[in-house]
């Protein structure tokens, strides 16, 4: 009984998570395509393959609610992506989109 509550808990876990990628992959298109790629072809900012592969997630979530003071800590010497008007959820969503395009990052965090 124990054992099928924690499968049962893991499974839904495991649903929502899915859940808020495929909503934060809407995110993404609608407020992040025009400068980000996801296929390496390249933009104003860096493909988020390689920022899922450098940045931890919270950290993603902190560059996204305020670029323009988080640009010199992340390395960059001048901001030009705007502050988007995202709700937390949104954030929160599109920051795990981003955490899930390194297959590699994914089956690590298994490893745990
Ligand atoms: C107008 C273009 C533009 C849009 C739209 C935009 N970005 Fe950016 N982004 C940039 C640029 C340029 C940088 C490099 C640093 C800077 O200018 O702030 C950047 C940097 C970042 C970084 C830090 C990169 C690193 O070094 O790890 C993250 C995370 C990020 N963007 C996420 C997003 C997300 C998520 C969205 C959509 C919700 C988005 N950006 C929308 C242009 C944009």
């Amino acid at each position: 009984m124990r054992n099928l509550k924690t499968v049962l808990s893991l499974l839904l876990t495991t649903l929502s998570l899915q859940a808020n990628i495929e909503e934060g992959k809407d995110v993404y298109l609608q407020n992040c395509v025009m400068c980000h790629s996801t296929t390496m072809k390249g933009g104003m900012g860096r493909d988020f393959n390689l920022i899922s592969y450098n940045r931890h997630k919270e950290d993603v979530v902190k560059y996204i609610r305020a670029p323009s003071s988080m640009f010199r800590e992340f390395g960059y010497s001048s901001n030009a992506m705007p502050t988007l008007p995202l709700s937390e959820e949104e954030i929160k969503d599109v920051s795990e989109y981003i955490d899930s395009l390194q297959t590699f990052k994914v089956w690590m965090k298994t490893k745990k």
